[in-house]
């Protein structure tokens, strides 16, 4: 996927993004052929089961963007740029281009326009993330109810157009402001938890595939139960180990 490709889908086609961490996953994706794979950092979440993403490391992303690339060799990959990675600028950079060089084709930063501005300036392909953005919320809760959280994340999204972002996620907030947004921005916007309107969706693999029992967030629909599945193969390996059956002939060298 081009960039001006990606671009040019916008109010024409929906765009589709997953996040991806490792080399398997990267290989369905590249397979059914998403539009965008997002190497989040929401890894240190569901890989490394920390609370909070600002534990996730720019060595982290680096390992986890090359598993991903090998197993996805043409796709369109975004990289997210972990916490403290993105500020000051020169800093940004190098870390932008060390994710590059790990096999993103771009990065994405939460908020920070002049930042992305500098970036893209420095030929780094930007996408931008507002409204609740994870490395710095206080809760996880939706953002842009009141009139002056909703104007703030409007200006911070044009600010993202303006810097020369080629995207922006949108991330819990109303349907009515993703609408209002996406209409106001130059470049596609991608939605989780901010409606119908944008001009993609972006979901967090983990939580689609129903990896976490007791995990319903609103904004995400289950599209498999692998918690049960792997819960039932496991449960049935361990019976047949216990009793006897497993290896059996069939699994055994003769
Ligand atoms: O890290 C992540 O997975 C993300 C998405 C939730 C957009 O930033």
């Amino acid at each position: 996927m081009e960039i001006s490709r990606l671009k040019s889908m916008k109010g024409l086609q929906a765009i589709t993004m997953i996040t991806a961490y490792d080399f398997n996953t990267a290989q369905i994706l590249e397979e059914i052929q998403i539009d965008v794979i997002l190497v989040g950092d929401s890894l240190g979440n569901v890989v490394y089961g920390f609370e909070s993403t600002q534990n996730v490391t720019m060595e982290m992303m680096i390992r986890h963007t090359e598993a991903v690339r090998r197993g996805a060799l043409t796709s369109f990959i975004v990289a997210d740029m972990p916490y403290g990675s993105d500020e000051p600028e020169a800093f940004a950079l190098e870390n932008a281009r060390k994710l590059m060089g790990a096999g993103a084709d771009a990065i994405k930063i939460e908020g920070k326009a002049d930042v992305a501005k500098y970036l893209v300036e420095n030929k780094i392909h930007v996408m931008g993330h507002v409204g609740l953005l994870p490395q710095t919320a206080s809760d996880m809760k939706v953002q842009g109810k009141d009139s002056a959280s909703a104007n703030h994340i409007l200006t911070e999204a044009k600010a993202l157009d303006k810097a020369g972002c080629f995207a922006v996620v949108l991330e819990m907030i109303p349907s009515e402001l993703g609408d209002t947004i996406t209409k106001s921005i130059s470049v596609p916007t991608i939605g989780i938890g901010a409606g119908k309107f944008c001009d993609g969706q972006v979901l967090v693999v983990n939580d689609i595939l129903g990896m976490v029992e007791n995990f319903h967030p609103k904004f995400v629909k289950r599209y498999a139960e692998l918690n049960n599945n792997a819960t039932k193969a496991i449960k049935e390996y361990i019976r047949d180990v216990k009793a006897g059956e497993f290896p059996d002939d069939e699994h055994s060298f003769d």
